[in-house]
């Protein structure tokens, strides 16, 4: 909101404070985060160390290098002002053998797993000496950074011994960048890999997103879109993603890449991309014999395969295991691997059919090709049924799949949470996530060991994060905690998210307690909160799931092909998925969760409309009926939406006064849009069950003036689709035609006199900046710029924001007044205002 103008007027008291809580979402998002280092901020203030800043490498590998590179930087940074008291002795980067090698007698850990390290104060010639030492050369490089995580978190150093190794072998994040710049589901600008068709000339952004990356841990990047991804296997293209993987090789992140199983067609000119056609397996291992000329070190392939419009090996009667098994034939000799995704399902499904399903599919397809992958390759398993939504219970086809490598495909990037302009850390959705256990083979079998291969004894397995970063990063700096606890929990799934948030917020904002103490709370309030005010009980998140994915669109998800159906009537809701009578999908779970989810009595609260379709009136096991639950779910969790930016106010004078007022500008836009989910479900279900809300809060707005009430000049009155996302249906919207002017709606006051807060709750639309005004008594007091980034055209949940005039005086008889100027395809549209008593004025 760049043209925000106070006018405070003669006859009206003003109390100066306005803050804009319309303001942001996407357009300032975009400038938040560039390609500085997130976490890697290296800030001063950490004191003397026991670590020598002294840093050499004992081998010339690329990885020492970068790690001893890292260490001087980090170590200046964090150390800032003050001398190490161990400057006489040094820190030493190397592996385990070159330091038995230089340290002869010293006692050296005889082995760690792969890509594992030892960090070790000692003496050494009665100097201190600091080891950091990997079993091999990425070992050493994860560990120095590790290193410097325990300094810039004020962890002991001085006794200083630690030996960590990662879980699990594959670490990898995926980008879903497309060719010509753009990135699907991404939030934070355009690609640092790809622009117009080519690799870009720049790659400084790549090197960044490293050296972030390595940092916590990850060692795979696949780059490239898992849609339409042909063109990437063009001969020109191949040489820039060799440079790309160049670029982050030094960090030990090796380069993959999503492949279009047509390829041998559409690349090749072939007739056929029959994967069991000689021919066609022939020219794939051309091509990969290709890659590997150029990329020595290529980590492999992603494949989405006969889903959502992508050809796969169905067309000719084939199975996922044949495709994967003729591309891990190929690379098999390179040493690389097959990413083969489970996200294969039917999108045009019978909704009038109540045993479709297609939380099905995945088990369906691929657990009857168990044991028929080969050993390179690894089915890729979202972490729920559906597609990461709010909140969905855990894939069964992990427990489905016991002579086959698994890895767990989670979302970083936040595409059904809030797209990264409301604050969600899903690391506490991941813990759950992972410690769920799945009791195959009646022992316990927690989804972190089965993907850590430890369950059913496999030796590939791990963690890929879909994160989609763009030149800003994720776009808003606190998202960035989710990439940070992403590479966390693949090194370590036991980590608790509260204790990754902590590590988190140490290196990005302030060791400060407080800060700390503030910042985890709000982060682990936010999952919760989110749940709270977009999909209830298992329902998923009650978007609009064939286009934006952001706001509040209940029938969307109904009524058509895509299954992420919730069966929603005016007497109950949810999908029946047990055996006895529904889908059968609960049958899906080893029997021990089979049997909790088959019934209603044992299905927790938070999945059951997920496994059930229950009477709104059904009671859950808190003793709320299912429609009570409903109403105080949203209006609590719109209050929890409120108390993120309360929290993020006591930190003003403790934190960076950018990143301060970035933040509260995104988290008054976010409480403003929790406003907005909830009038939308708790509207959309009162009016659709006809049961009252028990608390009298539904349907009863006190302090609200609707639009298409006030005395309108040249605004029209318009129905809004979907209805509930605009409050009663209705708003305002100013269409001149190809005049130019600009419309009023006018209201006059007749509550009691006091202070209040006026919401003005407007639809900010794409293709134009429309103007507003909000004036009293004929004096304008305000007036900004619709110019926010959000999605749709139309007037809708997706684009349903608020400005907020705070702290003003009112008295009966005032006459308040919005002018709406529109511009572009953007016509002002109006929804309500609503005045709320201020909170009370300080006592001096
Ligand atoms: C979601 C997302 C798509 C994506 C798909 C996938 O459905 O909206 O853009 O392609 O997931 O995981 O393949």
């Amino acid at each position: 909101m760049a043209n925000k103008r106070i006018a405070p007027g003669p006859k009206i008291e003003f109390f100066a404070v306005v803050l804009c809580a319309a303001l942001l979402a996407a357009g300032l998002a975009a400038h938040a985060q560039t390609a500085d280092q997130a976490w890697l901020r290296y800030a001063g203030g950490h004191g003397e160390s026991a670590i020598p800043s002294s840093v050499r490498a004992l081998g010339n590998s690329p990885m020492e290098k970068s790690a001893v590179e890292e260490l001087q930087r980090g170590m200046a940074g964090l150390m800032a002002g003050h001398k190490s008291s161990a400057s006489e002795g040094e820190t030493v980067v190397g592996t385990l053998d070159e330091v038995r090698a230089e340290f002869l007698g010293l006692a050296v850990p005889a082995h760690i797993a792969a890509h594992g390290f030892w960090l070790k104060r000692t003496t050494w010639q009665g100097r201190p000496l600091v080891i950091v030492a990997g079993s091999n050369e990425h070992g050493a490089l994860f560990g120095a950074f590790d290193l410097l995580r325990h300094i810039a978190t004020d962890a002991d150093v001085a006794h200083l011994d630690v030996i960590e190794a990662p879980a699990m072998p594959i670490r990898w994040v995926d980008q879903w960048d497309n060719a010509d710049g753009t990135i699907t589901r991404g939030y934070g600008g355009r690609s640092i890999f790809f622009e117009g068709g080519h690799v870009r000339d720049d790659l400084s952004a790549v090197k960044e997103y490293a050296r972030l990356l390595a940092s916590i841990g990850i060692n795979g990047c696949n780059v490239n879109n898992v849609n339409d991804a042909a063109p990437f296997l063009e001969p020109d293209m191949i040489k820039g993603l060799a440079r790309i993987a160049d670029t982050m090789r030094p960090w030990g992140v090796r380069l993959a890449m999503s492949v279009d199983i047509a390829s041998p067609q559409k690349v090749g000119g072939l007739k056929t991309f029959d994967p069991l056609d000689p021919v066609v397996k022939a020219w794939w291992a051309a091509k990969v014999n290709e890659i590997y000329e150029q990329i020595p070190d290529f980590a492999g392939f992603t494949v989405k395969a006969d889903s959502e419009g992508q050809p796969g090996p169905a067309s000719y009667g084939r199975s996922p295991a044949d495709a994967a098994n003729v591309l891990a034939g190929a690379l098999q000799p390179h040493g690389g691997v097959v990413l083969y995704r489970a996200f294969v399902y039917n999108n045009h499904l019978d909704y009038n059919d109540m045993k479709a399903d297609r939380a099905r599919a995945a088990y369906d397809i691929f657990h009857p090709l168990d044991g028929k992958f080969l050993p390179n390759v690894i089915v890729q398993i979202k972490e729920g049924p559906i597609d990461f939504q709010a909140m969905e219970p855990v894939s069964p086809l992990f427990a489905g799949l016991r002579k086959t490598n698994e890895a767990m495909e989670l979302q970083i990037t936040q595409e059904y949470l809030g797209e990264q302009r409301h604050l969600v850390y899903i690391a506490p959705m991941w813990n759950w996530v992972l410690d769920f256990d799945l009791h195959a083979e009646k022992r316990s079998t927690p989804v972190k060991e089965i993907i850590e291969g430890k369950s059913f004894d496999r030796p590939l397995g791990g963690m890929i994060g879909v994160s989609c970063v763009g030149r800003d990063w994720l776009g808003a700096p606190l998202a960035m905690a989710n990439l940070y606890a992403f590479g966390r929990l693949a090194w370590n799934p036991n980590l608790s998210a509260e204790q990754i948030a902590a590590e988190w917020t140490k290196q990005t904002i302030s060791t400060d307690p407080q800060v700390v103490a503030t910042v985890d709370k709000m982060l682990m309030q936010s999952w919760p909160a989110y749940v709270d005010y977009t999909g209830f009980l298992g329902t998923q998140t009650l978007t609009d799931i064939t286009g934006s994915h952001y706001g509040p669109n209940i029938e969307a998800s109904e009524r058509n092909g895509w299954g992420q159906w919730h069966r929603d009537d005016a007497k109950g809701i949810g999908m029946d998925r047990s055996v006895a009578t529904g889908t059968g999908f609960a049958g899906q779970y080893p029997p021990e969760v089979a049997k909790m989810y088959e019934s209603a009595a044992t299905t927790p609260d938070s999945l059951l409309l997920f496994f059930h379709h229950m009477p709104w009136t059904y009671k859950l096991h808190s003793g709320k009926t299912v429609i009570q639950y409903v109403y105080d779910s949203h209006y609590k969790g719109a209050v929890e939406a409120a108390e993120l930016g309360k929290e993020w106010e006591t930190l003003k004078v403790r934190i960076d006064p950018k990143l301060y007022n970035d933040e509260l500008a995104r988290l008054e836009y976010q409480a403003g849009h929790a406003v907005v989910w909830r009038d939308a479900i708790v509207q959309y279900f009162l009016k659709e069950s006809g049961i009252p809300d028990a608390l009298g809060r539904a349907g009863h707005y006190p302090g609200r003036l609707e639009a298409e009430d006030a005395r309108l000049t040249g605004y029209k009155v318009i129905d809004v689709r979907p209805w509930e996302d605009a409050s009663g249906g209705k708003a305002v919207s100013c269409d001149l035609g190809s005049r130019q002017g600009a419309c009023t709606a006018e209201w006059t006051y007749k509550g009691a006199a006091g202070r209040f807060n006026v919401a003005v709750q407007y639809f900010d639309l794409q293709g134009g900046v429309a103007h507003f005004t909000l004036a009293i008594n004929g004096t304008e007091i305000v007036s900004w710029a619709a110019d926010d980034k959000l999605p749709s055209r139309q007037p809708n949940g997706d684009n349903s924001t608020r400005f907020t005039l705070h702290d003003v005086r009112l008295k009966p008889g005032d006459v308040l007044r919005v002018e709406g100027k529109p511009d572009g395809s953007d016509p002002a549209a109006l929804d309500y205002i609503e005045i709320d008593p201020a909170a009370p004025e300080p006592k001096l």
